[in-house]
């Protein structure tokens, strides 16, 4: 469905925004926050941490929730000209803007002063930052809207679900940019195998196969940890992987329909068609056979290179019927149910639940799914790079960690490359993950 770039930094105007809220933005409103915390007078202060495409896109989206009073009140991003983007892509929104320079802050802490200035913050930076800053957002007790993945390995894994839990108990609002839980075709979807129109499920297919990723050439005055930060999608202590990063939707949907995870991962992946020139330890393509209890098996893949036929969807099959996402078909071809409702933006509609929920004290907390579902994408990759079966409680266990401690730009890369500019990819035959401590090919 939605490539990669959408829901970046959004086109969407004040109407369009309005008239995909729809009836949630009018619910917000028009309801007294009787057991509220934040009453729908009082002013939301959000704060950004990540401001580039989809950070930039998604503080346009929380800005534009209809009858919420909410302001943009700090930024931070590793990178100047990020934060200047950010502000001059919400220029037309100035009324919503108090982000004045001493609370614009640059570098690699900056997430920590944000937390000083916001009630709602938005995690957007690169996947590996994300278990980290969301574990401070919560001790900083913040509603947080955080994107996926929400974490690149088993130790990230270890502290979201701990800082979800902490999130509970302080009764705070999560929202995890898996947009495709907030689209209205898979909501029903859903719904009707719930109702059992497909039977059991027993088995599917899920598939992100697409085409290349951006790259972002090394700049002569960056150290080697500013060029992969900048770069990130190349480095797997950044992006995890393109299984983990992009393919993590297709995942989750899985994991959501089954309402299950999967046991054990066994694959195949390599690197075969990136840009000559563009160094990358990242993958180009994973195929995963995940089996989930039961025995239920879905068969994953990911691509990224051009050529062939393209596919970003999900299918699954029951014991009745076959699903397709706004589809279910009998064996015998007749269509038994077909979605003809209508999908209001998904992207907006994240914001527009996040907001109803912090001001009417709805629970809302999508950081277990989030990070089971990121985790189940870090098994796919630890099987694919390994070559070996691994298990999903024996991948978690191991609770091995990619992220350096207090990182900054001095501080030297997890990876390097050889005399060429090359990095090293995972091979099956030699790669192993170390236990609480960084993978090493
Ligand atoms: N839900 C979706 O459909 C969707 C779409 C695109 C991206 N995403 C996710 O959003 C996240 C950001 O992706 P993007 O496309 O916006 O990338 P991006 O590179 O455009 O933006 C990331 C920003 O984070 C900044 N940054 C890096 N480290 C930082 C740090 N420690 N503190 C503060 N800022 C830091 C970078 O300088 C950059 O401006 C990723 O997790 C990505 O997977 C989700």
């Amino acid at each position: 469905m939605q490539a990669h770039s959408n829901g970046c930094v959004a086109p969407l105007t004040r109407r369009d925004a309005l008239k995909a809220a729809g009836a949630i933005g009018a619910t917000v409103a028009a309801l007294p926050a009787v057991h509220g915390q934040t009453p729908s007078s009082d002013v939301i202060r959000v704060g950004l941490i990540g401001a580039g495409g989809r950070g930039t896109g998604a503080l346009q989206q929380t800005l534009s929730v209809p009858g919420s009073n909410v302001k943009l009140t700090a930024i931070a991003d590793a990178f100047d000209d990020r934060i200047k983007g950010a502000l001059k892509a919400v220029e037309p929104m100035k009324e919503k803007i108090d982000c004045p320079e001493d609370r614009q802050f640059k570098g690699l802490d900056g997430f920590q002063k944000v937390l000083e200035h916001c009630d709602l913050v938005i995690l957007a930076t690169p996947p590996g930052f994300r278990p980290f800053h969301f574990e401070a957002a919560v001790k900083a007790g913040k509603n947080v809207f955080m994107e996926k993945p929400v974490c690149v390995d088993a130790f990230g894994a270890q502290l979201c679900l701990a800082a979800a839990k902490m999130a509970d108990e302080k009764k705070l609002k999560v929202v995890v940019g898996l947009q495709r839980r907030y689209d209205q075709k898979y909501r029903e979807t859903v719904a009707k195998i719930r109702e059992g129109l497909a039977g059991d499920i027993i088995g599917g297919q899920v598939y992100w196969n697409g085409a290349g990723i951006w790259y972002r050439n090394r700049k002569p005055e960056m150290t080697e940890t500013e060029f992969q930060v900048y770069n990130w999608y190349h480095f797997n202590w950044l992006c995890g992987d393109h299984i983990c990063e992009q393919h993590v939707h297709n995942i989750d949907v899985a994991n959501w329909i089954l309402d299950r995870l999967p046991e054990t991962a066994y694959g195949v992946g390599g690197k075969q068609n990136r840009v000559p020139g563009q160094p990358s330890e990242i993958y180009d393509h994973h195929a995963v056979n995940f089996v989930y209890p039961g025995g239920v098996r879905i068969a994953s893949q990911c691509r990224q290179f051009p050529g062939g036929d393209g596919r970003v969807n999900e299918e699954f099959q029951g014991t009745k019927a076959t699903v397709k996402i706004g589809e279910i078909t009998g064996y015998d071809g007749k269509v038994l149910w077909k979605f003809e409702g209508k999908s209001d933006n998904p992207y907006q509609v994240e914001h527009d639940e996040l907001h109803d929920a912090i001001r009417n004290d709805k629970p809302l907390n999508n950081a277990y799914y989030g990070t089971t579902s990121s985790f189940s994408a870090v098994l796919g990759r630890n099987a694919t790079y390994t070559g070996k079966q691994w298990g999903y409680q024996q991948a978690l266990d191991l609770n091995n960690r990619t992220m350096p401690e207090n990182l900054t730009w001095e501080t030297p890369a997890p990876v390097v490359p050889d005399k060429d500019g090359n990095y090293s990819i995972p091979m099956p035959a030699t790669y192993k993950i170390v236990a609480d401590k960084k993978e090493t090919a």
